[in-house]
């Protein structure tokens, strides 16, 4: 499974990238927000810290704004990604930037179907919202499951990128299933590589290491 990193703060990008465990990284309206960097100007940044996918959104409604938008972060650098919302105006433009051969990520993806109809528009990443849908007592992983059923049923190339993951267990979880990719904030990609039992043994072995000189 593929790790990207959902910030739009370039110190947290470039600590999890320094780890060697990020693939790539997904930014969204709100987080360009609190990042406080003009958007451009932040996604000149990110792609010299990481080489790989970095998802740009777009914030227009209607296709040929997101078109346009889209054909403008396109020339940033190769690795830019398209995040169109999976509204019907979304699948347009997504169907003719797939076939401008420009990448996209359908976000905003709440139900399976929806999913199918983003991979028949020609996605190259969909966005299951899980942590959201967790948040009004829906099972978010389950969606996971779904699509990945669905998508495996149709040979769909389509990869599923898990988003909106809260805890270790989304991402424990969305491993199990086969998600191809999950994106999640600094915050649980620092617990993941954390285990209490870890510091206490490393603690013990460095306590005999020091007796053990004597
Ligand atoms: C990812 O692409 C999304 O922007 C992000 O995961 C949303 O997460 P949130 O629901 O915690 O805001």
């Amino acid at each position: 499974m593929k790790i990207f990193i959902d910030s739009g703060m370039l110190e947290e990008i470039r600590e999890a990238a320094s780890w060697g465990i990020v693939d790539g990284v997904t930014t969204n309206p709100s987080l360009v927000m609190k990042s406080g960097v003009p958007f451009r100007s932040l996604l000149e940044e990110i792609v010299k810290i990481v080489d790989g996918p970095i998802s740009a959104e777009v914030v227009s409604t209607k296709a040929d704004g997101m078109i346009q938008e889209a054909e403008g972060f396109a020339k940033i650098h190769r690795n830019i990604v398209i995040k169109i919302p999976l509204i019907v105006e979304g699948l347009k433009a997504i169907r003719t930037l797939a076939a401008k051969g420009i990448k996209t990520n359908c976000t905003l993806c709440f139900s399976a179907p929806q999913a199918l109809l983003a991979a028949k528009a020609g996605a190259t990443y969909i966005s299951p919202f899980v942590g959201r849908l967790d948040d009004i007592s829906t099972d978010g992983m389950q969606l996971i499951r779904d699509i990945r059923l669905i998508y495996d049923n149709y040979k769909i190339p389509t990869q599923i990128l898990t988003a909106s993951a809260r805890s270790p267990m989304h991402f424990l979880d969305a491993a199990k299933i086969g998600s191809d990719v999950i994106t999640a904030p600094f915050g649980v990609l620092k617990q993941l590589a954390h285990h209490p039992l870890t510091d206490l043994g490393l603690a013990k072995f460095l306590a005999d290491w020091e007796k053990a000189k004597k």
